[in-house]
């Protein structure tokens, strides 16, 4: 059991203020995604949780309590590295017991944990080997497992998995997602990877300059950006950007004029908006397609084939590359013109100020 508060926390390194003012509330058993460009301070929060870093000002709960003034190994945490530095000549089993040993935990306790630990990351037939018997992803599991045999109430990882190939971050993946199940433990975790943190999270933490943008479930962001960075940083390939104007505002939502003097009709909230303003369209890969009767007009610049996808980069007439994503091989050549069809319903609109509009519940029109 364990819930995590975070108050008004900030952190300045000398005159420079890296995290201003964070206020998250973190649920027990949750699992918890920080994301955010390099530099964002996502390392520094997660930090200032484990204790590595003093807390500037602000306040840190953990079930309740303020734990500011606790030392690291007081907290009832446990970190997980990008750099998961094992003991080398020591065996995986030593490597995991190794902290509960310097404890004065008794042997019989070590091993009785360190089986559980094994059997839950499927360590037991490497448990005699050392580190360099290891692969990548196994090493890092043996990692996970010095953690686990802590019993800790929250698990902190920062980057685990950016050192393995795609192939293994896949399964790890899966892994982490089974272990958060199996301890039924409060995870907070730190990712650059779209895909970790779109599958994993309950809830995703955007962070910008040591600002929180936004929080929500991972469809809750995809699907409602409250701002631009948001709805540019969550997706992949990123949400393409029109900038444009209000045509008209009416009950039914807003009509947005963009390159080339197409019109997009969004079924979104017009209260703080009026005909004329500057506000960016925001459309996903997917909410497009070529279609003769289509609002936008261009050229394929390039098709590339994926597969099971095809990504279509269109130059639009005011010379803006667009990037539609369509199912299975398309066949649709460079230089080829193209009329794109933009499913409204399915836009953002970000008014000057890059705040998004909220969708309107329902549209009026629909059945
Ligand atoms: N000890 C320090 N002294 C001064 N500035 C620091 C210190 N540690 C971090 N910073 C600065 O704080 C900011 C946040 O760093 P942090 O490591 O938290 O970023 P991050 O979001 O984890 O980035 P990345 O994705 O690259 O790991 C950066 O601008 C960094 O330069
Ligand atoms: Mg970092």
């Amino acid at each position: 059991m364990a819930t995590l508060n975070l108050r008004n926390i900030r952190k300045s390194y000398g005159p420079v203020e890296t995290i201003k003012g964070v206020d998250l509330d973190i649920a027990d058993q949750e699992f918890v995604v920080f994301v955010g460009p390099s530099g964002c301070g996502k390392s520094t929060l997660l930090r200032m949780i484990a204790g590595l870093e003093e807390i500037t000002s602000g306040d840190l709960m953990i079930d309740g309590k303020r734990v500011n003034d606790v030392g690291p190994a007081d907290r009832g945490l446990a970190m997980v590295f990008q750099s998961y530095a094992l003991y080398p000549h020591m065996t995986v089993r030593n490597n995991m017991a190794f902290a509960l040993k310097l404890a004065g935990v008794p042997k019989e306790e070590r091993d009785r944990k360190v089986d559980e630990a094994a059997r839950i990351l499927q360590l037991g037939p490497y448990l005699d080997r050392t580190p360099k018997e290891l692969s990548g992803g196994q090493r890092q599991r043996v990692a996970i497992g010095r953690s686990i045999v802590r019993n800790p109430r929250v698990f902190l990882f920062d980057e685990p998995l950016s050192n393995l190939d795609a192939a293994l971050r896949g399964q790890m993946r899966i892994e982490l997602a089974r272990l958060h199940e199996e301890l039924a433990a409060t995870m907070v975790y730190v990712t650059h990877d779209q895909v970790e943190a779109m599958t994993m999270a309950d809830k995703i933490v955007v962070l910008q300059s040591g600002v929180v943008e936004q929080v929500g479930s991972p469809l809750e962001l995809y699907h409602h950006p409250a701002n631009l960075f948001v709805g540019g940083f969550i997706g992949s390939p990123r949400m393409n950007m029109l900038p444009g104007r209000i045509a008209h505002v009416d009950r039914t939502g807003v009509a947005v004029d963009v390159a080339g003097g197409a019109r997009i009709v969004v079924p979104a909230e017009s209260t703080n908006v009026a005909a004329g303003n500057p506000v960016t369209l925001g459309i996903r890969p997917e909410a497009m397609r070529p279609e003769p009767a289509g609002q936008l007009a261009g050229e394929v610049l390039l098709a590339e084939r994926l597969g099971g996808l095809t990504l279509l980069h269109v130059t639009l007439t005011d010379g803006q590359v667009v990037v539609v994503q369509l199912e299975g091989s398309d066949s649709t050549r460079p230089h080829q013109p193209v009329r794109l069809l933009v499913d409204g319903e399915a836009c953002h609109v970000f008014n000057e100020a890059g705040r998004a509009l909220p969708h309107l519940e329902r549209h009026p029109l629909a059945a």
